[in-house]
């Protein structure tokens, strides 16, 4: 008796769990994932590339491997376009954002529905930042946290990141790395391509021709 009670509570228990299992995800559940691909997944000619640069310092580090990648992106036939963040008005994200989605996204009055926009439109994404107290910078992410009304338009898309900072160690370079997967990893369907991480890089236009802006154009010819 005692023993066909456990046999009963444990099929019970199998079967819940296999049914939890079989569960179709929620469209509103998160994946969080990231595929990782060096070879572009998607066969296209003209790819539309977009670099979100997002340090304040134009011709900076970073903005120099933002100039790279663009090079080596419309030598191989990318319809390239570079934002400089600063260059916007870009207000922090607001609890009226909060309702402001899909077809409310655009009631917002700076230049955010804009460039939201663009980001929805592109194939390939390119976040470049400075590594600031190790994380990105906050122009890079009050510009990311905003896209929250549309984010989960941004399907299928390509990745690249570039990112500069003062210290030697790469580890620091990786900091700002996972501030931009932070973002990336909660898109549906995202591949990630490939990244520059410019170490030892704390004077402004030290990249340039160093070995980062070459790795960044070469890069940029492999969208
Ligand atoms: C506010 C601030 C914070 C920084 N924090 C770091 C840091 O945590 N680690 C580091 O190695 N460099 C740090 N740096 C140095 C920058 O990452 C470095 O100078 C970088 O090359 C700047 O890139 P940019 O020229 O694209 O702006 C910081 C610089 C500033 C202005």
């Amino acid at each position: 008796m005692k023993r066909t009670f456990i046999y009963m509570v444990v099929s019970l228990l199998m079967g819940a769990l296999a049914a939890c299992g079989n569960k179709p995800a929620d469209e509103n559940s998160e994946q969080y994932h990231i595929n990782f691909s060096e070879a572009s997944p998607i066969q296209k000619e003209h790819k539309s590339v977009l670099i979100i640069s997002g340090s304040p310092r134009k011709g900076g580090n970073t903005d120099l491997l933002c100039d790279a990648f663009a090079r080596g992106a419309e030598e191989v036939g990318g319809r390239v376009e570079k934002i400089f963040l600063a260059d916007y008005r870009i207000d922090y994200f607001s609890e009226a954002d909060e309702q402001r989605v899909g077809n409310r996204a655009n009631e917002a009055e700076d230049d955010v529905p804009m460039l939201v926009d663009k980001m929805v439109q592109a194939d390939v994404i390119v976040l470049a930042s400075p590594v600031y107290y190790m994380n990105i910078t906050g122009q890079l992410k009050t510009f990311i946290d905003r896209t929250f009304g549309r984010y989960r338009e941004m399907k299928d898309k390509e990745f690249f990141y570039l990112t500069a900072c003062a210290d030697p160690e790469e580890s620091t370079a990786d900091w700002a790395i996972n501030g931009f997967r932070g973002f990336v990893m909660c898109l549906p369907n995202p591949t990630e391509r490939g990244m520059v991480k410019a170490i030892g890089m704390g004077r402004k236009g030290a990249v340039k021709g160093s070995q980062y802006e070459v790795e960044a154009y070469n890069l940029g010819r492999g969208i």
